[in-house]
């Protein structure tokens, strides 16, 4: 195997290294621990139109004027699709047990619903194999936004019912291609996001602004990780089938019943509203009040296929939530040291929430599928010396480690982001890799974290 052609610019002796201390940090997680890095397919693969694959509902939503801060989109992205090769090849350099990565619906069925489109399922048979033959797990995610372009057109996406038993047929289809090598199949990732940014603030694909269709929507994409998780099962498969949810702790900005009321609220439109159903088997009641006539239509045999037990529950977590009467859901408290995002760097916000989970929740396993952060590129004699992202990330896995050490069951942990890529409505200005993407040539180059963390999985873990 060929060493990838991307750009390593350090040296191995580099001084800077020995301010490091990879092995015992290293040493309070236990040997089969899994450690990866994540994508997603829209962010990273480009190639919108090759091999058959039809468009999703961010191809379109990116050609409305001012929906994403640099008016670009995904056609090309980091062109990993044409890459896949070297891609595999600077995954494996990390020194990664595992890659994080979605499938693309819509190269696997153009439209959402009807025939396989054969050459794109062959891709994703082509990244599971150059995975596997370079030792590294595939963690695969079933849906990450891409929504097949004409199920929106048609049917108002994951506003109708029925989009949940397109899905779950799709979800049946990769399953059936690739469950007997995929060790890991998430039917979601993040469905708050599709629900809220999607419909409900109209921020992200498909840019709907309706406070009911959300809800409803919210009610569906739950509906289709059930079906979908039933479909995937129903292969045969040996891998392990879950979700992936962002979470936040939810703090009031203040000890006022306004604010305390306010985070209480909060806390169950992010939190509870997608682990109460899937985890105990029912809708949070307070939100169910609160939404009033904007609560979702179910139907009886819903709650069942939706609380059918996980094998494991992914958790993106980035930053803590604060919330006020006037801003019931700020990504950071007031002078907190933020990341290019806007968001508080809190790795204890991490602690707390696992913490929390397990007092009100029988959770099975947990993977941090997602962690990281934005800053913008700071070059030192050609170099990317990202220190402030190597110090979010080591701060965040040294969170992970207190969580372990309280007994709290947690496998794994994926970086968000193996390379800079498509930040959705921010578009290429927010860069999330430890890995640079020169979007000019596509060239990739290790940035100082990727270093550290190439460091940290060499490091013996005994
Ligand atoms: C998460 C998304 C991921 C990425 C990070 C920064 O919400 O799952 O695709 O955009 O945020």
């Amino acid at each position: 195997m060929h060493r990838s052609d991307a750009i390593d610019p350090y040296h191995p002796n580099d001084p800077i290294m020995t301010q490091l201390p990879p092995a015992e940090l290293r040493r309070r997680f236990p040997g089969n621990f899994v450690w990866g890095v994540a994508t997603s397919a829209f962010q990273i693969e480009g190639a919108a139109r090759a091999d058959g694959k039809g468009p999703s509902i961010w191809d379109e939503f990116c050609r409305i004027p001012g929906a994403i801060a640099d008016g670009s989109n995904g056609d090309v992205a980091c062109d990993h699709y044409h890459r896949l090769e070297s891609d595999l090849d600077l995954i494996a350099e990390l020194g990664v047990t595992a890659y994080r990565f979605s499938v693309s619906w819509p190269r696997v069925q153009p439209s959402g619903s009807g025939p396989v489109n054969e050459p794109g399922l062959a891709f994703y048979e082509r990244l599971v194999d150059g995975l596997l033959a370079r030792n590294i797990q595939p963690y695969l995610t079933l849906y990450h936004w891409d929504l097949p372009a004409e199920l929106q057109r048609g049917s108002g996406g994951w506003a109708a019912r029925d989009t949940a038993y397109r899905f779950a047929d799709y979800a049946g289809i990769v399953a059936r291609r690739l469950g007997d090598r995929v060790v890991s199949f998430a039917t979601h990732n993040e469905p708050w996001v599709s629900a809220v940014l999607g419909y409900e603030r109209g921020v992200f694909a498909p840019g709907i602004k309706d406070r009911r269709i959300a809800y409803q929507a919210s009610h569906h994409l739950l509906l289709s990780h059930g079906l979908g998780m039933q479909a995937v099962r129903a292969t045969g498969t040996k891998a392990d089938v879950g979700i992936v949810l962002n979470m936040s702790p939810v703090r009031p900005a203040t000890e006022s019943d306004v604010d305390v009321h306010h985070a209480r609220l909060e806390d169950g439109r992010l939190i509870r509203w997608y682990t109460d159903p899937l985890f105990k088997g029912s809708y949070p009641q307070d939100i169910i009040e609160y939404l009033g006539a904007d609560a979702p239509q179910v139907q009886q045999a819903d709650a069942r296929i939706i609380a059918q037990p996980c094998d494991f529950v992914g958790i993106n977590y980035y930053h803590p939530t604060v919330s006020s009467g006037s801003n019931p859901a700020s990504p950071a408290s007031s002078g907190a040291a933020v990341t290019d995002m806007g968001w508080e760097v809190a790795p204890r916000g991490l602690f707390e929430l696992l913490m929390r989970l397990r007092r009100d929740y029988q959770l099975p396993p947990i993977f941090i599928t997602e962690n990281g952060a934005a800053y913008r590129d700071q070059w030192v004699n050609g170099r990317i010396e990202d220190e402030q992202r190597r110090q979010y990330i080591e701060s965040h896995i040294v969170a992970v480690a207190e969580a372990i050490e309280h007994g709290i069951d947690v496998r794994g942990y994926f970086v968000w982001s193996l390379m800079d890529n498509f930040e959705w409505a921010e578009g290429y200005g927010k860069r999330f890799g430890i890995v640079h993407v020169d979007y000019a040539t596509l060239q990739r180059t290790l940035k100082r974290s990727a270093l550290w963390y190439k460091a940290l999985l060499r490091a013996d873990a005994s």
